[in-house]
């Protein structure tokens, strides 16, 4: 019986899975994309001034938001239900990005409904920029629970 202190030695199963592959890794290309481009036509809206870009920001910040969240809910309950997920703080440092991340990204889309093109400047691009930066750290961190911890990608046979 390993102390829960104890250095994981080796990788993670996943539970949250479809025959073997994890749903959260299938989800989060969805919000990563949405949140990521819409900074980019929040920028094209301030360049040229054409409503169509506030529309497709608008439709961006729900779309990531709600994917967000839904990602978001199936990468908290392979936390809660693997242990040794659990036991990783490299798991609970992507939980604590993702989660400021989600907030960002659902007070973006709360401020645009409204108004597509009222609240862009300032509030509307700084929550974007503020999402695309916390994007870029929740999915490195993400990538560092997959690819150096090995979470998800493997079948282990010592799960609680
Ligand atoms: C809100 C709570 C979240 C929790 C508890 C969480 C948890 C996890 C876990 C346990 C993994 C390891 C793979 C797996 O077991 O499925 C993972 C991977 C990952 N997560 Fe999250 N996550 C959350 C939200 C997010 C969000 C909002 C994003 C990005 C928008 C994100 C991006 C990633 C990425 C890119 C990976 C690596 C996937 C791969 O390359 O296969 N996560 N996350």
């Amino acid at each position: 019986m390993r102390h829960y202190a104890d250095p994981v030695p080796h990788g993670t199963t996943s539970r949250i899975a479809f025959f073997g592959h994890p749903a959260h890794a299938m989800m989060v290309p969805f919000p990563i994309a949405f949140l990521m481009a819409v900074l980019a036509s929040d920028i094209a809206w301030w360049h040229w001034s054409d409503p169509f870009w506030a529309r497709v920001s608008l439709w961006l910040a729900g779309g990531g938001a709600v994917m967000g969240v839904l990602a978001g809910m199936a990468g908290t309950a392979e936390l809660l239900f693997v242990r040794d997920i659990r036991r990783r703080a490299a798991a609970w440092s992507h939980f604590v990005v993702a989660i400021m991340l989600l907030s960002v990204a659902v007070a973006n889309w709360g401020l645009r409904v409204e108004d597509a093109q009222a609240r862009i400047l300032p509030w509307g691009i700084y929550l974007s920029a503020l999402g695309a930066g916390l994007v870029a750290v929740a999915g490195w961190l993400g990538g560092t629970l997959v690819f150096e911890h090995q979470v998800g990608i493997i079948d282990a046979d010592e799960e609680d």
